[in-house]
């Protein structure tokens, strides 16, 4: 069965048991500063699954696009992907665990065909915080699972949450079984020999999780995820996604064009590549941060690994038309942004390629220099810089100082890059914890002044102005909200003007922890109420602002210095966007 199949079958499935077919959200995540890309079905979701209706009912299906970074150096092996498809069915406060392992159970055996014997299931197995599913348990030995195939683990296997905050549950996971020999008498689902693979989640979502803790959500819903590619693949009986359809033609390519026999390369081309092109047809751009950058990484590792196949890089835009043609079929939007998929992607390459060739002159200097030392060995130092300052990938510099007589010692390099590794990587978590990137003195001011615009804007162009995003760096911050026009002159003056007052006024910010429902009649402002948990905090500054907010804020308005806006836009229908500054005093 191909994957487009597959996703047909099961759209069609959900439809005639009551769903309602949703489109899938865009990679990008539209208004929602805090996650990078979805990495989720149930993301775009959230507001619902907390409570507020979907103007499409209880029951909804889709396939979601997908991207996630974590593993992004595993891709290359014979199972990682960044880019992959959800497909996901969705109860908001309608069925639960019965209906939905019943469902699960028919899909996998009657329409995909998949012999009962080859399913075990794992469940949650119970703690302070939330009891032993037995209920799930039951329902499986009644939709055919036999006691032996019923697995009970813990919150590390069994339980799931986008990130530390959010809508969470206990999951039943079903695996299948590809006839592989046990790897020990004790092999399990749970464990990673490769004989058990996960096919599918259902997380019975009637948790919120915040600081560590756990409250009932109003309604009881269900979040499921089933991995396509990897679908496809068992389905198939084949051992890598790489050998479906949705890779092949490229890999065949590739194979054909490269001068040697390097598959991980090959794979990492071909998934970047596909990655990249979605990125940038759901309208994403290199740049140097967020999103942008892990886009230019994307390309950028394609780029290194097409030099390394030794493959010519003016092939790049053939290759780009086969993936897409390849692909066009399931995501239409790659045929209609092919034009701007090719441009942006061959113009990063560039822009990569004179990266290397500056690279390559800057190492010349260091070997020049090292020579005349009468040295012939390159530590690894050099190498992390010429990568941290160039982009020169250190395989290359590893491959050139060979050749030139050199001994390179990568082992230093290696630690260099975990560290580095480490510190991008707790960077990127911090992204889930509010949407602001580091916390720091300028980004807390930033976060303040958010909430002194918001009511300035209020008071300029009326109460139903309402924030709709926002973004904060170090150098600036970005607020969207809704107006039905383009600001004039005068109103920009008005609101700055009125931010700059209450700065002056040195106003004091207070919190306070309360029931939502009590910060709501207070008259706290709030961007999605649903998002919150039942206790919030509320950050009030003297009598002109207060909002339902995490946090961390100025004590006091005087920190901010001197507010200004630097632009003011369109940013979709309906809504304005600012970007403004604060300048020092
Ligand atoms: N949200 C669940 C997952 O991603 C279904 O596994």
């Amino acid at each position: 069965m191909k994957a487009i199949e597959i996703r047909n079958k099961y759209l069609k499935f959900f439809e005639n048991h009551g769903h309602k077919i949703i489109p899938s959200s865009p990679l990008i995540p539209e208004n929602d500063p805090s996650v990078l890309f979805n990495t989720a079905g149930m993301q775009p979701l959230v507001p619902y699954l907390l409570g507020q209706k979907h103007p499409e009912g209880t029951r909804l299906t889709d396939y979601q696009k997908c991207l996630r970074t974590n593993d992004i150096d595993e891709v290359g092996d014979n199972r990682h992907l960044t880019y992959f498809e959800m497909l996901g069915n969705w109860s908001l406060g309608d069925y639960f665990k019965e209906e939905s392992i019943k469902m699960s159970y028919e899909f996998l055996t009657k329409e995909l065909g998949i012999p009962s014997e080859k399913i075990s299931v794992t469940c949650f197995a119970g703690d302070e915080d939330c009891p032993r599913d037995e209920l799930t348990a039951k329902c499986w030995e009644e939709a055919g699972i036999p006691k032996d195939r019923i697995y009970f683990y813990g919150k590390d296997d069994n339980w799931w949450i986008a990130g530390e905050e959010g809508p969470c549950g206990p999951d039943t996971e079903m695996f299948y079984d590809t006839g592989k020999p046990k790897c020990s008498e004790n092999c399990q689902p749970s464990c990673d020999c490769g004989k058990y693979v996960e096919i599918w989640n259902n997380v019975f979502m009637e948790y919120y999780k915040k600081d560590g803790k756990y409250t009932k959500l109003e309604q009881k819903n269900v979040d499921t995820g089933l991995g396509l590619e990897r679908m496809t693949m068992l389905l198939q009986g084949k051992e890598t996604p790489f050998d479906t359809e949705l890779f092949s033609p490229v890999m065949d390519k590739l194979k054909e064009l490269s001068k040697n026999d390097d598959i991980a390369s090959r794979r990492i081309v071909a998934e970047h590549m596909r990655s990249s092109m979605m990125i940038v047809a759901d309208g994403g751009r290199p740049s140097n941060i967020d999103r942008g950058y892990i886009l230019r990484r994307l390309i950028r590792r394609m780029t290194r690994h097409l030099n390394k196949l030794q493959i010519d890089l003016n092939e790049l835009s053939n290759l780009l038309d086969l993936n897409i043609d390849n692909l066009k079929e399931m995501y239409p939007e790659l045929d209609s942004h092919r034009q701007e998929i090719k441009d942006v992607i061959i113009a990063e390459k560039d822009k990569f390629m004179k990266t290397l060739n500056n690279g390559e002159r800057e190492f010349n200097k260091v070997i020049n220099r090292l020579k005349n030392q009468g040295l012939n060995k390159i530590d690894g130092k050099i190498i992390f810089n010429l990568y941290e300052t160039y982009g020169f990938p250190p395989e290359v510099t590893k491959d050139l100082a060979l050749e030139n007589g050199f001994e390179v010692d990568l082992t230093e390099v290696d630690k260099l890059f975990k560290e580095h590794q480490e510190k991008s990587r707790m960077g990127s978590e911090q992204k889930f914890k509010g949407g602001l990137a580091e916390q720091n003195e300028k980004t807390i001011s930033y976060h303040t002044a958010t909430h002194l615009l918001n009511a300035a804007l209020k008071k300029v162009i009326g109460e139903n102005s309402h924030q709709r995003g926002s973004n904060i760096t170090t150098e600036r911050m970005r607020f969207d909200f809704n107006c039905d026009h383009k600001l004039t002159d005068e109103e920009k003056k008005k609101v700055e003007d009125l931010v700059n007052e209450w700065i002056e006024q040195d106003l004091p910010v207070t919190v306070q922890t309360m029931k939502k429902e009590d910060a709501i009649k207070s008259g706290a402002e709030c961007m999605f109420i649903e998002k919150y948990p039942d206790e919030v905090t509320v950050y009030t500054i003297g009598d002109v602002s207060k909002e339902l907010c995490g946090g961390p804020h100025v004590k006091h308005t005087g920190e901010l210095g001197h507010f200004k806006i630097q632009k003011e836009e369109a940013s979709s229908q309906g809504v304005r966007r600012i970007k403004a500054i604060l300048e020092d005093k």
